[in-house]
This record gives structure tokens, sequence and C-alpha cells, in this order.
């Protein structure tokens, strides 16, 4: 059995969108296993299909609707996210894992953003383009990041469609940024 952990912004609205994590079995997380609790997180308990974009963005359907999802792995853990509003991104990486120097220059994109940690400036643009769907075909250097206040950021594409709130979270030796689209009105 996958040990499944949950994040979720307090001030947040709880069935907006959920973010789980999974410690690998010494074999295979079971994603549909992982997708199914996601849903019921959010509240949802009906059968549903995984499926993937041409450009490998992955989404679910349930009873014809498509609703956002995404998937990151390290050697032991998955983590899985859901946003029923809009676009979701996430992405994990081991604290101790290093940024190349040469790569840093390729990442850093303003005068502010230097004062981010590297890795975690990586994970937060890594999850953000994977909520784009672009993923690294779209260079870092593309992607402005704001600090909003401990832990959170503010991050905008190219594209003026492209905006979100990028919560920057810590568990055990592992760094996850969870990208959520800025939802917006019905
Ligand atoms: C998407 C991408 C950022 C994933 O990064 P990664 O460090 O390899 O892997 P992660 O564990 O964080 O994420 C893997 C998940 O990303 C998801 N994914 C794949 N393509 C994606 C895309 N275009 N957009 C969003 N998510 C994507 C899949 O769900 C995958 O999970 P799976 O292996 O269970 O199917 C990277 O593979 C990428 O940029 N791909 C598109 C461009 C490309 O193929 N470039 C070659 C290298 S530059």
């Amino acid at each position: 059995m996958a040990t499944i952990l949950r994040y979720r912004p307090q001030h947040e609205k709880p069935s907006v969108w959920s973010v789980s994590v999974a410690f690998r079995n010494p074999k295979e997380t079971d994603r549909q296993k992982l997708l199914k609790e996601l849903l019921k997180d959010v509240g949802i308990n009906k059968a549903f299909e995984y499926q993937t974009e041409g450009n490998g963005k992955p989404y679910i359907l349930t009873e014809g609707r498509k609703m956002q999802i995404s998937l990151s792995h390290t050697k032991d853990i998955t983590v899985a996210a859901i946003h029923l509003k809009g676009r979701i991104g996430v992405d994990i990486e081991k604290c101790n894992r290093k940024v190349p120097a040469a790569l840093q220059t390729r990442i850093i994109s303003t005068e502010s953003e230097k004062e981010i940690d590297t890795l975690t400036l990586w994970t937060i643009k890594e999850a953000f383009l994977k909520m784009t769907g672009t993923g690294l075909r779209t260079a870092m250097k593309d992607v402005k990041v704001i600090s909003k206040g401990l832990n959170i950021f503010k991050v905008n594409g190219k594209n003026a469609e492209d905006e979100a709130m990028v919560y920057a979270l810590r568990y055990r030796e592992y760094r996850l940024a969870v990208a959520v689209e800025i939802s917006k009105p019905d």
C-alpha cells in the first residue's frame, strides 16, 4: 500500500484542488489507486479514465467531464495533483539534488529570482511549465516568478493567460511545487 499524504493550503476552498504524495512500493506506485484517492479527496467517487494530450500532459475523464491532473516522480515518491477549476502542475525533487552553476544562469530571469533558492526556483518553474503543458520545451527564462509571502509565488509565462500561484512545499527530504492556475470567475 502506498502511504498517501495530503497538502492543501488552509485558505483555499477545500474542494477546488488537492495534492497527494505517495511513497512508492518497492516496485511501482499504483497510479490508478493514487488518482482514485485524489478524486475522493475532492468529493468525486466515480469511475474515471486516465488519458494524455498529444504533448504528454495527463488528464482524467469522468462521465465525460475532463479534469486537470499532474504527476511527478522521484525514485521513492510519486506526487499527484488535481484541480477542478483550471490547470495544475506539480514537480518533486530530492533536496540534495544539485543544480549545476551553468544551469542556474539558464533558469534565472529577474534580479528578484536570485533571492530564491535555486532548487526551489527550478521546481516552481517546472511545475508551472507542466501546468501549461509545454514542459521543458519552453525555456525556464521565459517564466517569471515573484515571491508573495512564505512559500507562495505568483508566476507568469509569456502568454497572458498563463498565470498561476505556486506553492513551494517541503516534505522530509523532498521539495515539491504545485502550480495552480488562477481561477477565472465562473
Ligand atoms: C514534462 C516534463 C517536464 C517531465 O519532467 P521529468 O522531470 O521528466 O518528470 P516528472 O517525474 O517530474 O514528471 C513526469 C510526468 O510528467 C507528465 N507529463 C509528461 N509530459 C507532460 C507535459 N507536456 N505537460 C505536463 N505534464 C507532462 C506525465 O504525467 C509524467 O508522468 P508519467 O511518467 O507517470 O506519465 C519533461 O518530460 C518535458 O519537458 N517533456 C516535454 C518536452 C520533452 O519531451 N523534452 C525532452 C527533454 S527537453
